[in-house]
């Protein structure tokens, strides 16, 4: 018979009878294996939770605690019920053994054995052990190699998707940054001709009298000159507003658009929020009331498209809850920044708070992980917070969530900020 190569298995055996054990210890010694005898269900129990066997042979009738309690203790420990049990007994009942098989036991021997039969069965549950082992491990593998090629997918759609946007917005803010600028330019003439206009004709109206100044003032009072004296400065303050408008789009497109990767120093937090939130105007400004609480913080360390693009993500889901939980009156997101200390480290802190309906307990531990999502086909990829959760830990910082039931969700960024961060 082969003897059990390399690390020989190890079995726990457990009997109440001293002749028994030994006759068993001795025979499977001889074989090769790791025996240890334990002459009572509790010492067995011990036993097995001290050092797990990879076999136990189980005597049924034993004084105090019998086999089957044992065997059941065993199958409750979820560390030990993988253990095969080979129940080793003189009651031969049918009864017997199919109660055997119903606590959990693997085999039924009965005794008196024969021995090659016992050592065949040892040797076979060892094996089948064995197998189950190995085959567990290759799916944990294979998992793992799951997992890791769901987020490279996940990395390389996020990368591609950013690139293609950042070239855009670059692209699409070089084209509105020429027409703008010539509009500007342009106004800022015509505003100057218009004024020299008017000074023509007050000094035209001033050298007339008679009926050329009545006919003038026919003429005034038909095309309301006087209003339209009032509101050419007003319209013309309306465009150099929208122009303005249209010039915080293109910088925050800009901010937006960077494509370097590196970590760069001297960022302003609060003004990547700003150009964020100017990107995100037309999301939220007719229906949903943003404040802005800006605590004091100090220039941080940090990629401001990478920021960014955290920041679209985080208030993308706030707009998007905010609308689900469709409570007009509730309608609010609310971005706060203060200095915080913890774990002996100084962060800056961003908090996004809306007033949605928060996230379910139950959904909590899921909603960083690659596409979960609790969005209609097509609204959402569920890739938001992983990606959000990643460029956050390329910051050496991390992200927190509070969602109390009823009273809306909190998205926390801690980034560092404090003396021992390199700048
Ligand atoms: N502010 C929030 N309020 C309520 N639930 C939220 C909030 N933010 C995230 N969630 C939940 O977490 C899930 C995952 O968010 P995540 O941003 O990763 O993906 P998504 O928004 O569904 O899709 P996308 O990839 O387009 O961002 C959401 O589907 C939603 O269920
Ligand atoms: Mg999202």
């Amino acid at each position: 018979m082969d003897k059990p190569e390399g690390h020989a298995p190890s079995i726990l055996i457990v009997d109440d009878i001293p002749a028994n054990l030994s006759l068993l210890s001795g025979l499977l010694k001889d074989q090769g294996y790791k025996v240890r005898p334990a002459p009572s269900g509790p010492l067995a129990l011990q036993a097995a939770q001290h050092d797990q066997p990879d076999l136990i042979l189980l005597d049924i009738h034993m004084p105090g605690m019998d086999g089957f309690e044992v065997c059941r203790r065993l199958k409750s420990d979820p560390a030990l019920a993988d253990i095969p049990i080979l129940f080793i007994s003189a009651l031969s009942e049918t009864s017997d053994k199919l109660r055997a098989f119903s606590e959990g036991g693997q085999d039924y021997i009965t005794k008196p054995f024969q021995v090659d039969e016992v050592l065949a069965r040892v040797r076979t549950h060892l094996e089948l052990r064995r197998a189950r082992l190995e085959l567990e491990q290759k799916n944990r593998v294979l998992s793992e190699a799951l997992d890791q090629l769901k987020t490279a997918q996940s990395h390389l759609i996020l990368s591609e998707k950013m690139a293609a946007l950042g070239v855009l917005a670059a692209g699409v803010a070089h084209e509105i940054n020429n027409p703008v600028n010539f509009v500007k330019t342009s106004c800022h003439g015509l505003e100057k001709d218009f004024e020299d206009m008017i000074s023509v004709l007050a000094l035209v109206r001033s050298s007339l009298s008679g009926d050329g100044l009545a006919g003038l003032e026919v003429h005034e009072r038909k095309i309301d000159y006087a209003t339209m004296l009032r509101e050419v400065p007003e319209l013309f303050f309306n465009v150099f507003e929208g122009l303005l408008r249209v010039e915080e789009v293109v910088k925050s497109l800009r901010t937006f658009a960077r494509t370097d990767d590196a970590l760069s120093c001297g960022i302003d937090l609060h003004e990547v929020v700003d150009a964020v939130l100017v990107m995100l105007r037309s999301r939220y400004e007719k229906h949903i009331q943003v404040d802005k609480a800006y605590g004091k913080l100090p220039t941080i360390r940090g990629n401001i498209g990478k920021l960014s693009q955290v920041l679209i993500n985080l208030l993308t889901n706030a707009i998007d809850a905010v609308e689900a939980a469709a409570v007009p009156s509730r309608q609010r997101i609310t971005v706060a920044t203060e200095m915080r200390r913890r774990d002996e480290k100084d962060y800056a802190v961003l908090h996004i708070s809306d007033t949605g309906a928060g996230i379910p307990q139950e959904f909590l531990h899921r909603i960083f992980d690659p596409f979960f999502t609790t969005k209609p086909v097509g609204k959402g990829t569920g890739l938001g917070l992983f990606i959000c959760a990643n460029l956050i830990k390329e910051h050496q910082g991390f992200l927190e969530v509070a969602s109390p039931v009823g009273q809306g969700t909190t998205f926390s960024i801690f980034l560092p900020a404090g003396q021992e961060d390199p700048c």
